[in-house]
Parts: C-alpha cells; structure tokens; sequence
C-alpha cells in the first residue's frame, strides 16, 4: 500500500459504520462535471475519455469540487462505460447525445467478442494510476470514493448501444435467452469484483456500485438478474478488503430495499423518489442511508432548497445518513445553488444536534 497522507475529515467513514458524528456528511453524485466552469476549461481541450484516461487531469477534476464546496468526499473522475471497453467494446462519448457503442451486442452469438478474462489492471491501469495520484493530491482533505456501474446496468448498455427509451432489447434478453444474460452479468461480474479490489489498493477508501437501471426490475426480475450479482460483488470485495465501506445505489428499486439491508453493503443509496421516514422506518439502524435530494431542487431558490434540505434531514434523522442528491447533477445546474445545498446540510445538521 502506497503511503498516503493522514485523512484530516473521516465522517463519512464513520457514518458507514454507524457512529455518531458532530454533522451529516455530504457529496453529491457527479459532482465534478460540466456544470462547473472549471470543467468545461478542461473539457475544452481534452476529449472526455482522454480526461479519464490521462491521471493527471482525472485528478484535476477530480479535485475542482472539493476545492469550490465543503464537501466530505470526493469521486474518482471516470466513467461506469470502462468496464464495457475492458471487455473489449468500444465505447464512444458524443456531445449532446452521450455514450454510443458502435457495435452493440446485438445477440447472444455477439458475446464471443467479447474478452474473455481481460486484464483488468492492464485495461484499467490508468484509473488506478488517477486514484493513486488524486488519494496523494488530496492531501487527505476528504476521504476518495472508487466505483463502478453493476452488472445489469452495464449489461443494458453493452446491448442498448447506448440510452435508450425503455431498453426493450436489453430486458428482452432477461426472457429470451436467460441462460446467456446470466452468463454476460457472471463475466460483467468477475471483472467489476477485480476493478474494486484493484481501486482499493490503489488507495479508494469507499466503493459505490451504481445500478443506475435498477428501475426497469420489477421486484421478480430484481431478485433473479441483480440481487444476486450485487451481493456477489459485496461479499468477494469483503473478503478482500474489509473495511472499505460499500454503497450499493439501486436506482428506481423501492421495492427492493429489505434486500438490500440484508446484504453486506453499508450504505444504501436511495434516489429522490422514496420518502426518506418511510425508508428509515424499513432500516431502521441496520444500513446508513444515502440521499436522496430530488436533484431539479437545485433550480429552486436559496429559500426552496433549504427548506428542502430540512424536511430531508429532519426524515432520516440525524444518525447513519449521508446527504446527497436522489441522482446525478444535471450540467445546467447553477453552481451556487450546489454550494447552497452542501451549506444547508452542514447547517441543518448541526442545529438537529444542538452544536
Ligand atoms: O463526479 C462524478 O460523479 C464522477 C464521475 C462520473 C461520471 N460518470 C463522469 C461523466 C461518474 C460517477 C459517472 C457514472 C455514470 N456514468 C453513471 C452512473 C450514475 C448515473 O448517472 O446514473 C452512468 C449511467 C454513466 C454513463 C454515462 N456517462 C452517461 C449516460 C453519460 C452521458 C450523460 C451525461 O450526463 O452527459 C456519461 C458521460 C459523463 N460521465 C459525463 C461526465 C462528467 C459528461 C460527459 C462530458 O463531459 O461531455
């Protein structure tokens, strides 16, 4: 293990595994991105996978929001799509439109292009080499998140091509050929579970598996195709790594939440859609809870996003929650108004403990 500075704020960490702190910790998901300036400087002269791809840069914007907010974390600057191009597909940003895939996996025959058992610390080398780079430019100010999209959701990727309106072919494989989408989520798996080992040591000091189409599932079709993968990628990365705290955001999966307590995640990530009382009341102790601000708040002003960030904080209660947004920053997003958030929660927070 690399030696890394001392971590000077740990909340985070230390909600994960349930303590009491003096506030609620907060991030937001895709912090760092096109709705700072500082970030469109950088995209201006660099290609969007050149920036993942390029340590230096990765670390650069990696830092811009920790740098602008008081934030308690910061989120390795990368993509979920790497796991797709280890897997040999290629994968293409366009403006305006977002992730393409040139050539999709059209049908199950189409999986035999796919690299087999890659390398992962060949393929992904380069997003070690930005966490190793960024846990040391840090300084320790905020602990660093390493993540990684699950199964299901890159799966719907890799045979969408890219977003899509209700991805018909993606779940039509789920019915159509099971045994072969069991087979693509088992392959997406072992790599996902060699990628988070690999961030670990390369100095993350928290993992978050986004399955950002959880959503399409209904509660059946949950427990065959992503259930089982997610709690695979848990326990593996466990025996590995034991204290490196793990979310699992399942977006749009409410009906899975009891699931998901009894696995090994800590943390669970909810989106803006469920109440935050009533999630509490199914947890209870058992997880710490992340989220869940409906991001379009941010549009509101000052007055609209502090009351927001009351009634949030005010439902989870001040124990075993980390504040975030119920998804990602949209790139019309008012930094200022980002800023508002992060100061709210900080002083909400303290005022629920009477600090
Ligand atoms: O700050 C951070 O959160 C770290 C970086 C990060 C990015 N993508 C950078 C990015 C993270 C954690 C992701 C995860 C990601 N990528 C997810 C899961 C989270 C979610 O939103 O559900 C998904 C589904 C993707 C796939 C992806 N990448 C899409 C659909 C898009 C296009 C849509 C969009 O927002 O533009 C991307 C591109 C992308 N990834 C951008 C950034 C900053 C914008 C690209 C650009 O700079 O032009």
């Amino acid at each position: 293990m690399p030696d890394f500075p001392p971590l000077k704020n740990d909340l985070i960490l230390r909600v994960a595994r349930g303590e009491s702190t003096k506030r609620t910790p907060v991030w937001m998901m895709r912090q760092a991105g096109r709705y700072l300036p500082e970030y469109q400087k950088v995209r201006s002269k660099h290609e969007f996978f050149d920036v993942v791809g390029t340590p230096e840069l990765a670390a650069e914007v990696t830092i811009q929001p920790i740098d602008r907010f008081d934030l308690d974390a910061a989120i390795i600057f990368s993509d979920i799509l790497v796991i797709p191009q280890a897997l040999g597909l290629e994968v293409q940003m366009v403006k305006g439109k977002g992730p393409h895939f040139p050539e999709p996996l059209r049908s199950p025959s189409d999986m035999s292009r796919l690299t087999e058992e890659p390398d992962v610390d060949e393929e992904l080398g380069h997003v070690y080499d930005a966490l190793t780079l960024t846990r040391h430019e840090l300084d320790g100010r905020v602990p660093l998140i390493g993540f990684s999209g699950a199964p299901w959701t890159l799966m719907a990727y890799m045979i969408e091509g890219g977003g899509s309106k209700n991805y018909k072919r993606a779940r039509a494989w789920l019915y159509e050929a099971p045994d072969a989408a069991h087979s693509l989520l088992q392959q997406t798996t072992d790599v996902i579970v060699d990628y988070l080992i690999g961030q670990v040591r390369a100095g993350a000091q928290m993992l978050q598996v986004f399955d950002s189409w959880a959503g399409l599932f209904g509660p059946q079709t949950f427990r065959t195709f992503a259930l089982p993968y997610l709690k695979q990628i848990a326990e593996r990365v466990k025996k590995e790594c034991p204290d490196v705290p793990m979310v699992v955001f399942a977006k749009g999966a409410h009906y899975a939440l009891e699931d998901l307590v009894e696995t090994e995640y800590e943390i669970i990530g909810l989106d803006w859609t469920m109440d935050p009382k009533a999630a509490r009341l199914v947890v209870g102790e058992r997880a710490t809870l992340q989220g869940n601000l409906d991001p379009c708040t941010l549009y509101g002003d000052g007055e609209t996003i502090r009351r927001a960030v009351q009634d949030m904080l005010a439902g989870f209660g001040s124990h075993r929650h980390i504040a975030n947004l119920g998804h990602g920053m949209h790139p019309d997003h008012d930094p200022e108004h980002a800023r508002i958030f992060v100061d709210s929660v900080h002083e909400v927070s303290e005022q629920m403990r009477g600090v």
